[in-house]
C-alpha cells in the first residue's frame, strides 16, 4: 500500500506539519537556511511525524500541539541525517546529492546542530515535561547508537545481539519516541501508551533491518541512495552478519575482508554470497517478526481510521522499496 494512502486519516494535519516545518527553518543565516532547505525540500516520507499523528489520533487526541511536535520529530530525524551522511561519507540522499556532497561536511554538521537546537526551542515551547523527556532521551540514545555503530565498524566479531542494540538506539528509538508522544498528548494511560512506544520499537526496527537489506537488494531510482554504501563503510549489518556465520570458509572470508577493509571492491562477490546465502531473506523474516510484535502491541486499542493507518504503515516499513 502506498504511503499516501496510509496518510489519509491525516492528510490535513500533514499540511499544517509541514507549514510549521517551513516557518521554524527560519534564521537570519544564510547559509543555514540554504542548507536546511536543500535537505528538507527533497521531501522524504515522513512517517516520524505521521506517527505522532496517528498515535494522538488513535488515541482521541483534539489539540494542535501534535502539529508542532511532529515537526520536532521530523527536525531531530533531518539533523541526524545531515551528521549520518556525514559520518557515513554518503554522497547520495533523497534522489539528490547530499548535503555534505554539497555545501561540505563543516556545513552539514553546524546545520545539524541548528535543527537539533531549533526542536529543542520548539518542545520548550510546547512546555510538556513528559514530552520533553521522551524527546530529549531519545536524541540522547539515538547518539548513543551511532557512536556504538561507529566502535562496531570494521569489526567482524560484531554478532547479531550487538547489530540490534546499535539499530534499536539510532533508528527505533525515534520511532519510539514519536508513537509514545502522541499517546501522551492523547491523555492515553499508562498501558496504551506503553503499547504504543513498543509499537514504534519494533516498526523501527523492521524499518532498520529494511534499510540495511535495501543497501544490498534496493533500486537505487527508489531509494534514492547509492546501494553498497554500508559495505564501503566496514558497516557490519545482518545481512553480512548472515554470511559471516553461514556462508562457505570462502564467503565468510571475503566477508570478514570487506568488513576490515571496508571499500566497494568486493561488492558483486558479496552479493553473490549474500543472495546464495539466504541473507536477505533471513534479514526480512526478522523484520517481518518485529513487524508481529509491532502490531500485537496495538491490540489494547479501540478500531479507528488512525489504528487501521498504523497497522499498515507496519505492512509497509517491511515491504517497502523506499
Ligand atoms: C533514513 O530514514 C534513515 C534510517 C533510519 C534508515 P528514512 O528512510 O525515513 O528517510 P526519509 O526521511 O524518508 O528520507
Ligand atoms: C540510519 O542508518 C541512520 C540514522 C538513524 C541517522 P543508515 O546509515 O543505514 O541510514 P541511511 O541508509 O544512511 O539512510
Ligand atoms: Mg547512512
Ligand atoms: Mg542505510
Amino acid at each position: 500500500m502506498p504511503l499516501d494512502s496510509l496518510y489519509t486519516p491525516i492528510l490535513e494535519d500533514m499540511r499544517a506539519v509541514d507549514a510549521v516545518i517551513r516557518a521554524r527553518l527560519h534564521s537570519d543565516v544564510v547559509l543555514i537556511r540554504q542548507v536546511a532547505e536543500y535537505i528538507i525540500g527533497a521531501g522524504g516520507k515522513r512517517m516520524r511525524p505521521a506517527l505522532v499523528l496517528l498515535s494522538a489520533g488513535a488515541t482521541g487526541y483534539h489539540g494542535s500541539a501534535h502539529h508542532e511536535l511532529a515537526a520536532v520529530v521530523e527536525f531531530i530525524h533531518t539533523a541526524t541525517l545531515l551528521h549520518d551522511d556525514v559520518v557515513d561519507e554518503s554522497d547520495l540522499r533523497r534522489g539528490r546529492k547530499t548535503a555534505n556532497a554539497l555545501f561540505g561536511n563543516a556545513a552539514s554538521v553546524l546545520v545539524g546542530d541548528f535543527l537539533y537546537s531549533r526542536s529543542f526551542q520548539m518542545m520548550v515551547g510546547v512546555g510538556s515535561m513528559p514530552v520533553m523527556r521522551v524527546l530529549a532521551d531519545a536524541t540522547n540514545t539515538i547518539a548513543e547508537g551511532e557512536v556504538l555503530q561507529l566502535l562496531n565498524c570494521h569489526n567482524a566479531a560484531v554478532g547479531i545481539d550487538d547489530y540490534l542494540r546499535v539499530i534499536r538506539y539510532k533508528t527505533a528509538k525515534l520511532f519510539e519516541a514519536a508513537a509514545r508522544i502522541g499517546a501522551i498528548l492523547g491523555g492515553a494511560p499508562a498501558a496504551a501508551q506503553d503499547g504504543l512506544a513498543r509499537y514504534g520499537m519494533h516498526l523501527g526496527t523492521a524499518f532498520q533491518l529494511i534499510d540495511d537489506v535495501l543497501d544490498y537488494s534496493g533500486d537505487e531510482r527508489s531509494t534514492g541512495k547509492h546501494l553498497g554504501d554500508d559495505l564501503a563503510e566496514g558497516k557490519p549489518t545482518l545481512p553480512l552478519i548472515h554470511v559471516l556465520q553461514h556462508g562457505s570458509p570462502a564467503q565468510s572470508a571475503c566477508v570478514r575482508s570487506a568488513i576490515e577493509h571496508g571499500g566497494k571492491e568486493a561488492f558483486a562477490q558479496i552479493l553473490d554470497a549474500v543472495r546464495s546465502t539466504g541473507a536477505i531473506e533471513e534479514t526480512r523474516r526478522r523484520a517481518e517478526s518485529e513487524m508481529k510484535l509491532g502490531v500485537a502491541a496495538l491490540a489494547g486499542l479501540p478500531h479507528s481510521t488512525h489504528l487501521q493507518s498504523l497497522l499498515d504503515l507496519a505492512a509497509f516499513a517491511v515491504g517497502r522499496d523506499h
